[in-house]
């Protein structure tokens, strides 16, 4: 493994979602010399697995520019790019992506195998990664028959089989305990003493005394949350959303016909409604208005339709005091 310096240059990305563009990352600069572990922290919806993305070479940004090792990865060709995604990048997933056919060994040869190494030669780097992390006595389970940090671990195994010099982790300790969450934030701190680039997604502060850099990621809005949107009129299928829980708040919607609900799901899995709205009532205001993500998804029971509104607008249209009984929870005001 060569040590590489990432360079980030002026970074942008957007997203088109309906009539609104969404620009997660607006203008980003960011270095991270080899051998330092920088997180990216920031609520849901910032922009950290889009830049992880970026970095991983798995999304092109809408401008701007990455160097890793002096090589800028944003303009590389088809064959180039496949060289960047299997030797110089390795990539935990949010989800570990583990095949769940494989066992824990099988999954960290298979990109060797892939790489056209020789199986004896990939199972036995496979064994020492796995060694390595701690796996030695679980290196023929599946993942369905490992815990979360073990997964973890495989998933970061996997990430080292090629020894690339830049490693990405997407909220690797999301579904860990803390003693799971340990043993992870031990072993990443490792593999970045030993020269290697680092970069992980987090909101979890506890992973904060770990880093040599942090990038508070802030998040970005949709066109119309400047207030210079006219009213946009939606209509939404039975069954759609309006919009999902965690996505970056765009507009205030207020409904003119159908019924939906609103759904929040907590961190365990479990999903609530919390209201079922109709006709006159208003949906979503929290968000555009105090910057945060959306707390809840809103889904069509039947065919709807609705018109949606920058702050600004609302506030033109409906008047301030539409707009504070909305915000006091009076949804028909
Ligand atoms: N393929 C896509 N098309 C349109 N919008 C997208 C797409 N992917 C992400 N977005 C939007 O871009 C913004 C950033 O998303 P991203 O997944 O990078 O956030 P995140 O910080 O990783 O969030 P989380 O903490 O929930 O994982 C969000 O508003 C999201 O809705
Ligand atoms: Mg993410």
């Amino acid at each position: 493994m060569s040590r590489q310096d990432l360079v980030i240059r002026d970074l942008v990305v957007e997203y088109q979602s309906g009539p609104n563009t969404v620009r997660p990352i607006d203008g980003l600069s960011v270095e991270v010399p080899a051998g330092n572990l920088t997180l990216l922290l920031g609520p849901s919806g910032c922009g950290k697995s889009t830049l992880l993305s970026c970095l991983g070479s798995i999304l092109e940004p809408t401008a701007g520019s990455i160097t890793l090792g002096g090589v800028e990865t944003t303009g590389l060709d088809r064959a180039g790019l496949v060289d960047h995604r299997r030797n110089r990048v390795g990539i935990v997933f949010q989800s570990f992506n583990l095949v769940e056919s494989l066992s824990a060994l099988e999954n960290v040869a298979l990109p060797m195998r892939s790489a056209g190494k020789k199986r004896k030669e990939a199972d036995a780097r496979a064994r020492q990664l796995l060694v390595d992390v701690g796996l030695e006595e679980r290196m023929g389970h599946r993942p369905g028959e490992l815990s979360g940090g073990q997964q973890q671990r495989v998933a970061i195994a996997r990430a080292l089989a090629l020894d690339p010099p830049l490693i990405l982790a997407d909220e690797p300790t999301a579904h860990l305990d803390y003693v799971q969450v340990e043993e992870i934030l031990r072993l990443l701190r490792r593999l970045a003493d030993e020269g290697r680039t680092i970069v992980i997604s987090t909101h979890d502060e506890r992973i904060l005394p770990l880093a040599d850099q942090v990038i508070e990621m802030q998040p970005k809005f949709a066109a119309g949350f400047d207030g210079e949107g006219e009213p946009v009129e939606k209509l939404v299928d039975k069954g759609t959303a309006l919009f999902e829980q965690g996505d970056a708040p765009d507009l205030i919607y207020v409904i003119e016909e159908g019924s939906f609900e609103v759904v929040r799901t907590d961190p365990s899995g479990e999903s609530v409604v919390l209201a079922t709205l109709g006709s006159g009532d208003c949906v979503g205001e929290m968000g555009p208005l105090f910057g945060l993500p959306r707390s809840a998804t809103v889904r069509a029971l039947d065919a709807g339709r609705v018109i949606g509104h920058s702050p600004k607008s609302f506030r033109e249209q409906l008047g301030v005091d539409t707009l504070n009984a909305v915000i006091a929870g009076r949804r028909t005001p």
